[in-house]
């Protein structure tokens, strides 16, 4: 077994690093930090490593995702508002082929219609939403038990 297959890329998209501030009655009071010290508690426990990042830049999440061939095993992504809109992202996890999960803070099918469509979820080997920090958590543990499997 190598590196790479005990391994996992998390990657949080656009305004996601306003969390804690950001409109709190949708998305709570945890940070960011918060959230990677949470994932990187949880991987210790199921004998990952994860490597977090957030950006507010397509283009940089299209490379990150690049990056991941040969690196990590899998991804959980939160890619935020270009969950909705982004064809780049869409086309650049169908290159890598790699297995991920999409994770939301918040039920996005009970929010704004805009939001109801995800232009990666049927690439996903499963969503989590609606749960706050927790859907990152059961995304994770949801990854790993499908790469052990
Ligand atoms: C979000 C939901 C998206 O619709 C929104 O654009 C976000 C956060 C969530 O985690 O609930 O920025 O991905």
């Amino acid at each position: 077994m190598t590196r790479a297959d005990r391994s996992i890329l998390v990657l949080h998209g656009p305004n996601l690093d306003l969390l804690g501030t950001r409109e709190p009655e949708k998305y709570g009071d945890t940070t960011l930090p918060d959230i990677d010290a949470a994932l990187g508690a949880l991987a210790d426990q199921l004998g990952v490593r994860v490597s977090c990042h957030q950006s507010n830049h397509e283009g940089q999440l299209v490379e990150l995702i690049h990056g991941a061939r040969g690196v990590h095993a899998g991804l959980v992504l939160n890619l935020a508002a270009y969950t909705h809109t982004s064809v780049a992202i869409r086309d650049a996890l169908a290159a890598v082929a790699l297995p991920f999960v999409e994770v939301h803070l918040t039920n996005v099918h009970a929010r704004e219609e805009f939001r109801h469509r995800s232009m990666v979820a049927a690439l996903a080997l499963g969503i989590v939403q609606g749960f706050g920090v927790d859907s990152y958590l059961l995304g994770l543990r949801g990854m790993v038990r499908w790469l052990e499997s």
